[in-house]
Formats: C-alpha cells, structure tokens, sequence
C-alpha cells in the first residue's frame, strides 16, 4: 500500500515536495535545539524560572487531558467500528439523554484541570510584578528606553561626569547613560523601568525575563535576577517597525567587584588618546591606510567564532584598549565628529557631543556589540555600520535617501578615522 498518493500533475508534486522541504527545514530550525541564546528553557534566573515552571506545568496537565481524551476516542472508535456490511446499515442505537454520574466528573476533572493550572498562575503573576517585599532593600534599578531601533540604559543614582566646555573641569552630567548593552549586578535583584519615547514596543531577556511591553506616556516595570555572571541576549518583542527585527540588546551580568570597576569607568568621561609629537618626521601621519575593509552582503550577520564561542570572555577583553590604536587616526576621527555634525545626535561626555537622538557613545569602544546588538563591536563591522547604515538596519534616522543625515559625506579615510576613534572609546 502506498502511503502518500502523488498528484498526477507535476506542478503539484514539487509543490507537494517543496512544502515537505520547507516543514522539516523549518522544524530543523532550533525546534530541538532548546539551548540558543535566546531559548526560554535554559533559564539563568528567578523570574524566567518561574515561567517557565508554570510553562511546564500547563503542558503536563494539557498533554494529560491528551492522553485521556485520546486514549477513550481511540478505544470507541476501534471498539465500535462498522465490521461487517451489515453493520454500516444497522439501525442507530436508542438514544440516551447522558449519564449525570459522567457529566459530573467530566464536570469535576475540568473544574480541577483549571484549578491546578490557575493557581500558580496567579502565584506567578504575583511573583513576576515586581521584586519581592523581603528582598526589595537590596534591589538595584535601571531605566530601559525604546526608541526605533535601540535601546537606551540609564542608572539614575548614578552620577556620570563630563569636562565643563569653557573652563575643562569636571562636571556632573547627570545620570549614567548608555546604549544596547546592559549591564547588571549578578546575583542581586534589579528592577527595571520601562519607557518608549516612540512607538510600543516589549523588553524581553529571554533567559532571565520578560516580555513587558514598553509603551509611550505609561510608566512600566519589570524585575529580573542573574544566579550568576553571564552574557545574555535580549530582543524586542513587540513590531515596532521596519527593524522591528534588529532591535536587540544585550544583558552582561557581572559580580559585585566587576560590577563597580565597570561602573566606576563608565562614570568617567571619554578617553582621550595622546597625539604623539608632529615635529619627529612621521609623527603626525596615520599609521595604517585601513584600505582592507572588506564588502559585505545585505543583511549578512556579523560576528567572529571568538565571540560567539566565549562572548562575555570576549566583552572583558572590549575593555581595554585596541592593541594597534593609531593616535594620529583616532584624533582625525575625534575632529571629524565635530565637524561632520555627529556630535548633534549622539553624546559623548567631555569631548563636546551632547545629541539625544542617537545611541550614547561615551564609552561604545568598551561594548561587544554595536547598531542595536546587530553587529559585533570591531573594525570591520563598525565600517560597515557607518558606511551603509540603511542596509544593516534599514529605516534607521542615520540613514536618509540613501546617504547619512544631513548629507554627510564621508572619503574612506574619514570612515577609516571615525572608526579608530569610536573603537577608542573605551
Ligand atoms: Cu522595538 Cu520591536
């Protein structure tokens, strides 16, 4: 006996085919692979835990409920199936008017499915609103910003400093700032504010919590908790535009010491790198001509195997500087920020950015990724990023008509300085 019937049209067998392919590529597509980055069963914390706990426990019962139902259909089909010729024309049998013993079980087991499925979810409602009571002395809080298409972190007990413009000293620059990366005491309860300065859209860390959406003019919150130091992936959950897609970010959860080292460097303002002396002969010329950037394909992703195989290994190494830093290149770049009306969107304490619109840059050479966690933080990509924004995140306000805001145009000396500079940041 054949089991599949092959329509006779060829049209419809590579339909028929194709749509074969696509189901087994589609379920070859992470449906086993329960350990990704972004996978809800491989939780790192307290809240995502609990979901998925009570995640399971709706499967159990559901999955129960199956095999019952299924078991008593299959037994009264196999049992009262038609056998003979005779028995497809019998007469129906009388018809009864139900059995109240029966109803009311059937009644009962529902009843008790619901129950057992209701209760912890209202415990974990309770539990997911907010950090519990005992533990709230102990809570850190951070603010998340959506904005199309990143997101904005900021610690309001955290003072940053900037360089005052006319007299160079140091001055307060209000909260700490920063962008698409977002690090986290490990190990201690953080309760993270929710706004959107745009449209809606949902902040969810996959293996630590979420998803709650981040809506214009309404104050939300979460809370999240990392058993220990890690690096996690966080994406946007709600569409929020054309790069809905993109929008992702990233969690660094780190230990009290490492935490407060990076804090206290975040606090600073931007590093400034010595220009050596323009009377030794070389001095004032860049070293390296950057004429090996390579082309990329659109939409190709962009990360090396080092980071991918260790990435919180490899966000440590991202704070300290790059090993062939070209002083001369990096203050062409830091030059060229000001002149190219960067400065006018992003921030950068004490070197003179103060832009709102864009990501905050003071410290962007110390992050792992950059363009909303789409790219890895290195050369290469943050040429490709400033070269052709609309082709890595397309309908992003950097790009405009096919050229950058304010028709910025850029030799690739200039990308090849900006990029020096930027990776300076650290
Ligand atoms: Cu922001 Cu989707």
């Amino acid at each position: 006996m054949r089991l599949i019937k092959f329509p006779k049209n060829p049209a419809h067998s590579i339909r028929a085919v194709l749509a074969l392919a696509g189901t087994s590529l589609l379920a070859g597509c992470g449906a086993f692979n329960l350990d990704g980055p972004q996978s809800t069963f491989n939780p790192a914390g307290p809240v995502a835990r609990a979901q998925l706990d009570l995640f399971l426990l709706t499967c159990w019962v559901t999955l129960a409920i199956f095999v019952v139902v299924g078991a008593v259909l299959a037994y009264a089909m196999l049992k009262f199936r038609a056998r003979t010729a005779d028995d497809e024309h019998a007469e129906p049998p009388p018809q009864g008017h139900g059995n109240p013993m029966v109803e009311m079980s059937l009644i009962g087991a529902s009843v008790l499915a619901l129950v057992i499925i209701a209760i912890p979810t209202l415990k974990n409602i309770w539990y997911t609103y907010d950090v519990p009571e005992a533990e709230k002395g102990d809570a850190y809080e951070i603010t998340a910003t959506g904005y199309q298409w990143f997101f904005k972190f900021e610690y309001p007990k955290e003072i940053a400093q900037t360089l005052d413009p006319t007299t160079g000293k140091p001055a307060n620059a209000g909260p700490l700032s920063t962008a698409n990366e977002l690090v986290i005491p490990a190990g201690r309860p953080v309760h993270i504010n929710l706004r959107s300065v745009d449209v809606i859209h949902s902040f969810w860390i996959p293996k630590l919590a979420g998803k709650v959406d981040m809506i214009p003019n309404r104050a939300n919150f979460l809370w999240v908790e990392a058993d220990h130091p890690g690096y996690f992936w966080g994406q946007c959950a709600e569409f929020c535009g054309e790069s809905h897609a993109v929008m992702r970010f990233r969690v660094i959860a780190l230990g009290p010491r490492e935490f407060n080292d990076w804090l206290n460097a975040q606090l600073e303002p931007a590093r400034n790198v010595a220009v050596p002396s323009v009377t030794s002969g070389e001095g004032g010329k860049p070293k390296a001509q950057f004429a090996s950037f390579r082309t990329f394909r659109h939409n190709e992703g962009g990360y090396t195997d080092r980071f991918s195989v260790a990435p919180l290994d490899a966000w440590r190494a991202k704070q300290m500087p790059e090993k062939d830093e070209d002083p001369v290149l990096i203050a062409r770049g830091k030059a060229l920020f000001q002149s190219k009306t960067c400065a006018g969107c992003h921030t950068i304490r004490g070197h003179g950015a103060m832009g709102i619109t864009g990501p905050e840059l003071t410290h962007v050479g110390a992050r792992t990724t950059i363009a909303g966690g789409l790219l890895e933080n290195n050369a290469d990509e943050l040429h490709r990023w400033i070269h052709n924004p609309g082709d890595v995140k397309p309908g992003n306000k950097m790009w405009v008509n096919g050229y950058l805001v304010n028709n910025i145009k850029l030799t690739s000396e200039d990308e090849a300085s900006l990029v020096a500079y930027l990776q300076s940041l650290k």
